[in-house]
Formats: structure tokens, C-alpha cells, sequence
């Protein structure tokens, strides 16, 4: 059965783009079916897989109804995807009937036979295209940076998460928080896991044994269109994706 996973964050720069990219390219190294989806009008995923966004169909026509979902879909050397670009941006103010939230959730059904996972990179909000991601999602990873800033923000996420749930998708669930860009060498960062950790037990969010190092080849492959699996394969952010793949398959993602 296919599996659809949001990766969100209402916090900027965080590594959603990143980890929805290394997470859908590692599962199709291991032989998946993976369709990766752009839903955040900046369009970064698209460009770093390769997408072209400037004249293919894109995740816009398909929510418009425009398009057949099938037929947006881009093969790049990466990965399929569904891109997105700016006019995305639109959707909050073309779409205000009640069932807009399901406009994701129904442009998928066709594909589900097609793919074991879909990857869904959300926009940094928590506005209608979140919701959209929240409402066809088996789970959410919520990456997140060891700063505190980035903790603020963690209850509200949730509360959209367990609005949806009680609204409209009771089987979604948060598979946990990621630290990314994480040193763990420093001993503040130290601190703020040990933070992180309350917060997440708190709210009963697991965070993910697994984090993600820091390492400038995470942006040069990204400019470059490359996969970090070959550009890069034996790098710590290489490494640290590999094994969360790893975590999410022992966890029966
Ligand atoms: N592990 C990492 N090490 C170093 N740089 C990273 C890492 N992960 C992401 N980056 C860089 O940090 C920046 C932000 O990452 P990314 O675009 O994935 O975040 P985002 O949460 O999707 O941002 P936005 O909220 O704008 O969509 C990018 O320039 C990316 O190359
Ligand atoms: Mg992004």
C-alpha cells in the first residue's frame, strides 16, 4: 500500500526541501516506487531534483482540476516529481469552499497504485496547502533545528496536525521530530536536544534517534541538480539520511 509522508515545518529553513529530497531519493535507491511533490510555491525541490517549472504542468493545474494528476508528473534523472512554482501562492485565495482541503487528498487516489511512497515538501506555513498535505498523510516528519527559536513553534504544528485529525484524517500521526543541522559536539546543542525531548514527551511526539550533521555539500549538490548519494555518498549528511531511512524501516514507515 502506498505510504504518503508530509515533511513540515512553519519555521523557514529548516531542511523540509532537503530531507523530502534525501528521503525520496534513498527510498528509491532501495528499489521503491517514490513520487516526490512539490507543494511549496518557492519551488526548491523541483530545482534541485531537476524539474523543469517554467513551462511543464505543475501541482497547480492538478489542484485547479485543470490536468489529470498523471499527467504532471516529471521524470527526472532524480526522481518523479510534481513541481511547483510561484503561482501556487494562489491557491488560498481562488479556492474558499469548505472542501479545500481535499483537493490534494483527491488528485492523489489515481496515483496510489502507481508508487509505494509519495513525499510531500510543505511550504513554511501552516496555511491550505498545509492542511492539503496534513489531510492525505499517513505521517509528518518535522525537522527542526537545535535552536530555540525553533521550538516555539512545535505546539502550534501540532495543533494543526491534531486539527486535521479530529477533523478530517483520524490515521495521521507525527512519526517524529529530526534535528538537522545539528552538531552535537557543542554543548549547547546539547541542551537544546535535552529541551527538544521534553517538549516532544510532552506533547507525545517521538523524536528521531537519528539527526542530521552539517555539511556545505548539502547546498552544492542542490545548485548543481546532483543526488548526494553520488555527488557526495560518503558524506556525514549522506550517512545520517541513510541511517534515518534505516530508522524509518525498522519503524515500519
Ligand atoms: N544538513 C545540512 N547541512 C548543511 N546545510 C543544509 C543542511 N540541510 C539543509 N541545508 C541548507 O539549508 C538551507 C535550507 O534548507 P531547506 O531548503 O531544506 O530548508 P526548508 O525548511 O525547506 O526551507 P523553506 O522553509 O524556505 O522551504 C538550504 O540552503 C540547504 O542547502
Ligand atoms: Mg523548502
Amino acid at each position: 500500500m502506498c505510504k504518503i509522508l508530509s515533511v513540515s515545518n512553519q519555521k523557514g529553513g529548516v531542511g523540509k526541501t532537503t530531507t523530502t529530497g534525501m528521503l525520496a531519493i534513498g527510498l528509491k535507491a532501495r528499489g521503491y516506487r517514490v513520487l516526490a511533490i512539490d507543494l511549496d510555491p518557492q519551488g526548491n525541490l523541483s530545482f534541485s531534483m531537476g524539474a523543469d517549472t517554467e513551462t511543464s504542468a505543475t501541482i497547480y493545474d492538478v489542484l485547479k482540476g485543470e490536468l489529470k494528476t498523471q499527467f504532471a508528473i516529471q521524470k527526472t534523472e532524480l526522481i518523479d516529481i510534481i513541481a511547483a512554482n510561484i503561482l501556487l501562492s494562489s491557491i488560498e485565495l481562488e479556492f474558499t469552499d469548505t472542501d479545500r482541503e481535499f483537493l490534494l487528498k483527491n488528485a492523489l487516489q489515481p496515483l496510489l497504485p502507481l508508487y509505494d511512497y509519495i513525499f510531500i515538501d510543505t511550504p513554511p506555513a501552516l496555511g491550505i496547502l498545509t492542511v492539503n498535505a496534513f489531510a492525505v498523510s499517513d505521517g509528518v516528519i518535522v525537522p527542526m533545528l537545535s535552536d530555540i527559536f525553533s521550538l516555539q513553534g512545535i505546539t502550534q504544528l501540532y495543533e494543526t496536525v491534531e486539527r486535521v485529525k479530529n477533523r478530517c484524517n483520524p490515521s495521521i500521526a507525527i512519526l517524529g521530530i529530526l534535528l538537522t543541522k545539528h552538531n552535537p559536539r557543542t554543548l549547547f546543542s546539547g541542551e537544546v536536544r535535552g529541551t527538544v525531548e521534553m517538549i516532544a514527551k510532552d506533547l507525545d511526539i517521538p523524536v528521531f534517534d537519528t539527526f542530521i550533521r552539517a555539511s556545505v555539500a548539502v547546498s552544492e549538490a542542490q545548485s548543481l541538480q546532483r543526488s548526494m548519494l553520488k555527488y557526495a555518498p560518503k558524506n556525514n549528511v549522506t550517512l545520517d539520511y541513510t541511517a534515518l531511512i534505516d530508522e524509518l524501516v525498522a519503524k515500519g514507515v
